[in-house]
Parts: C-alpha cells; sequence; structure tokens
C-alpha cells in the first residue's frame, strides 16, 4: 500500500510519559476499509497507539492523518473515530435499545428515525427483538455486540476496539471473532482492533502490526508474518520456530552457502539478501513444515538425523522433540494423524531423519 492509499496515516509517532518512551517513532499506513490489528506482549504500547489515533492521548512527536487531515488540533468528539473498550461498560440503568441509541441523544433526531437507527443496529448485531431487556439480563457476548452496535450507531468511520473480546471464555471469543468479521465487511468500515492473542489477530486481520517495546518490528498480512518473518523476533512471536545457528561460509555466483547446525552446508539464493561471508544467521523452520522418516533417505538428499526426546499426541496432531547432535536445543515437530498413530512408533530413543521443502526455509539475522 502506498501512503495515497493510507486512509489513516501514522507519520513518525512518538508518545513519552516523563522520560518513559512508551511509543518510540512508529509509522503505518491503514487503508479504507481494512481490518487491521495491533498486536504484542502486554505493555508493548498498543492500548497508548490506540487512545493517540482516538485523541484521547497527545502525541509527543510526529502526525497522526486521518482522511487526509492531521489530528494533532482536533478534539476526540470531533474525530471520524470511536472506540469500544475491553470492559464494555453499558449503562444499568437503561435497556438495550437506549444503550445502543446513547449516542443519538444530541442529533435531536425525530423519535420514529432514532428508533428506525437503533432497530437497524439491533439487527445487524443480530439482537432484534432484545431492546426493551436490560443489562443483566444479557450473556457476556450480548452485552458486548451491544457495545458494538452502541460504538457503529453514529457511523464512524474508523472504528478502534481495545481488546474488545478479552473478558470472554474462549468459545464465546471464536464466535464473536467471526461476528466482528462479519460486521466490519457488511458495513466495509476501517477497523483497528488490539490484541496480544496471536491467533486472534492472524483469523480476524487483513493486515497486523507486530509490535514490542513501543516500536514496530513489521507489518504484514497473516500469511505473510507466518511465512516469510523479516526478524527472529517477529518469527518467535507468530506462532512456533525452530531456530538453527548457521554461519555463512561464501557467496558465489548469487548463492550464499551456510554452515548449518545438525545439517552441514546448505546453499541460499543471496540475490537481495545483505548476506556476506562470515555473518553468523539462524535457519528458522516452523514444526510442521518438517516431514519425520524412520529411515535415512536414500536418494542422499539433505535430512537432519536424531532420536525421538519427546512426544506428545493431541489427536488430531501429534507434536515430537527430536534431539540432534550438536544442536542445545531439540527440534520441534508437529505432524498431522492422517494414518493411526501408532504409539511404537513415537518411542523415546527411536532414531529418525527430518526432510524438508527448500522453500521451508527462512534465513534470518541473528
Ligand atoms: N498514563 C501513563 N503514564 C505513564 N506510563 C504509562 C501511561 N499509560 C501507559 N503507560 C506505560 O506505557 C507502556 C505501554 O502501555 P500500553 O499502551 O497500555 O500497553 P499495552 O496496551 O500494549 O498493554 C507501559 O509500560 C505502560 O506502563
Ligand atoms: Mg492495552
Amino acid at each position: 500500500m502506498t501512503t495515497n492509499d493510507a486512509f489513516i496515516s501514522i507519520r513518525n509517532v512518538g508518545k513519552s510519559y516523563g522520560t518513559f518512551r512508551a511509543i518510540d517513532s512508529v509509522s503505518m499506513d491503514i487503508a479504507h476499509g481494512e481490518f487491521f490489528s495491533l498486536l504484542g506482549a502486554s505493555g508493548c504500547g498498543k492500548t497508548t497507539l490506540l487512545r493517540m489515533l482516538a485523541g484521547f492521548e497527545s502525541v509527543s512527536s510526529g502526525e497522526i492523518f486521518i482522511d487526509g487531515q492531521p489530528m494533532s488540533d482536533v478534539p476526540p468528539y470531533r474525530r471520524p473515530v470511536n472506540m469500544v473498550f475491553q470492559n464494555y461498560a453499558i449503562f444499568p440503568h437503561l435497556n438495550v435499545a437506549q444503550n445502543i441509541g446513547y449516542g443519538l441523544r444530541k442529533l435531536k433526531l425525530p423519535r420514529a428515525k432514532q428508533d428506525q437507527m437503533v432497530d437497524e443496529m439491533l439487527d445487524l448485531v443480530q439482537l432484534s427483538g432484545y431492546g426493551k431487556r436490560r443489562g443483566h439480563e444479557l450473556s457476556g457476548g450480548q452485552r458486548q455486540r451491544i457495545a458494538l452496535a452502541r460504538a457503529l450507531i453514529l457511523k464512524p468511520k474508523v472504528l478502534l476496539l481495545d481488546e474488545p473480546l478479552g473478558a470472554l471464555d474462549k468459545q464465546l471469543r471464536e464466535q464473536m471473532q467471526m461476528e466482528l468479521r462479519r460486521l466490519q465487511r457488511a458495513i466495509g468500515i476501517t477497523f483497528v482492533f488490539v490484541t496480544h492473542d496471536q491467533e486472534e489477530a492472524l483469523t480476524l486481520s487483513d493486515r497486523i502490526a507486530v509490535m514490542s517495546g513501543g516500536a514496530v518490528l513489521q507489518v504484514d498480512s497473516p500469511s505473510a508474518l507466518y511465512e516469510v518473518p523479516k526478524t527472529r523476533d517477529v518469527a518467535s512471536f507468530i506462532g512456533n520456530m525452530n531456530f538453527l545457528d548457521a554461519k555463512v561460509t561464501g557467496c558465489v555466483n548469487g548463492h550464499a552457502h551456510l554452515d548449518v547446525q545438525g545439517i552441514g552446508r546448505l546453499d541460499f539464493p543471496s540475490a537481495g539478501t545483505t548476506l556476506t561471508e562470515g555473518d553468523k544467521v539462524s535457519v528458522a523452520i516452523r514444526p510442521e513444515k518438517l516431514v519425520l522418516h524412520d529411515t535415512a533417505p536414500v536418494n542422499g538428499s539433505k535430512a537432519i538425523a536424531g532420536e525421538i526426546a519427546l512426544t506428545t499426541y493431541l489427536g488430531e496432531r501429534s507434536h515430537y522433540q527430536v534431539r540432534v547432535p550438536g544442536c542445545d536445543t531439540p527440534i520441534a515437530i508437529s505432524t498431522q494423524n492422517i494414518r493411526m498413530h501408532k504409539p511404537q512408533e513415537a518411542t523415546i530413543g527411536r532414531p529418525v531423519w527430518l526432510t524438508w521443502s527448500d522453500d521451508a526455509l527462512i534465513v534470518l539475522e541473528r
């Protein structure tokens, strides 16, 4: 995406609380209608960034643009955004319809028009017929849908959601994830969604900004983050990853020769990389991209030889740890149990060989 397509443009934005730097000069562009997530561990600055978008926090440096307009002098109530919080407080003295219609009061619309808008919202969040109920007569998921409807009734161009599903149990959370995605598609507005749950971010988002310690590590689609992480931090934060220490022993004819722990010599295309002789790097591979064999490959192709150190049977899949001579940490493998799982195949100490397809390996700076 180019800056020209950006609906929200965050340019070198930093935030300090006294001497503490909560956000360290981040830049990113979010397109109109995008489901965009901020993902990172607790304390990395997600809420701070969201509150700056909403205007509840000032920026210490840089500028935020929404729909082409600089936001620095625009108060929260003038911004084309609305926010949904984790602790979706719905007013206990009001019923569902009054809660959803709360923001309409100041618009002084005719009664019939207000009722119609509330009905549309009830319909959108699939709670038609619940208008007269009170907060305590609703489930957690229903209350969260009311909070969404209340935020959407004023038709903001951007909805900011700060861990909105964090308080729900797993089953309800998964149900609400589908609901959110459906809602966002149906109304086509831009969502900026905060979560510390990587699976949730992968499930929901068009693109994700991975954050750590107030910085943005990578902004990409879920599949790009998973398949081609650009740093070791991103690779280990999203999903599980094996890292093998390696050293670049030479670069010849567009190929880098690597000496890889547990494998030996491997060649990688070096075009477009900064790989140089002498570099210490990591070769990364996902557990599910390794194939487990009980005999050495016959055609002389590369394999990692080791022995099973641990097996975990999970029904649909099994996880193995394979100890490899010369590697400090065992290598993790995940296999789908397509055939019947036979316990004897997973005996601790059994010799095994691991193979992979070339495009499964990623070289990262160490
Ligand atoms: N008002 C504040 N004063 C001082 N420090 C703050 C304030 N708000 C947040 N912080 C700090 O900024 C960092 C980022 O916080 P936050 O944005 O809430 O993280 P996240 O939402 O990713 O968990 C944390 O270290 C937090 O303690
Ligand atoms: Mg937070």
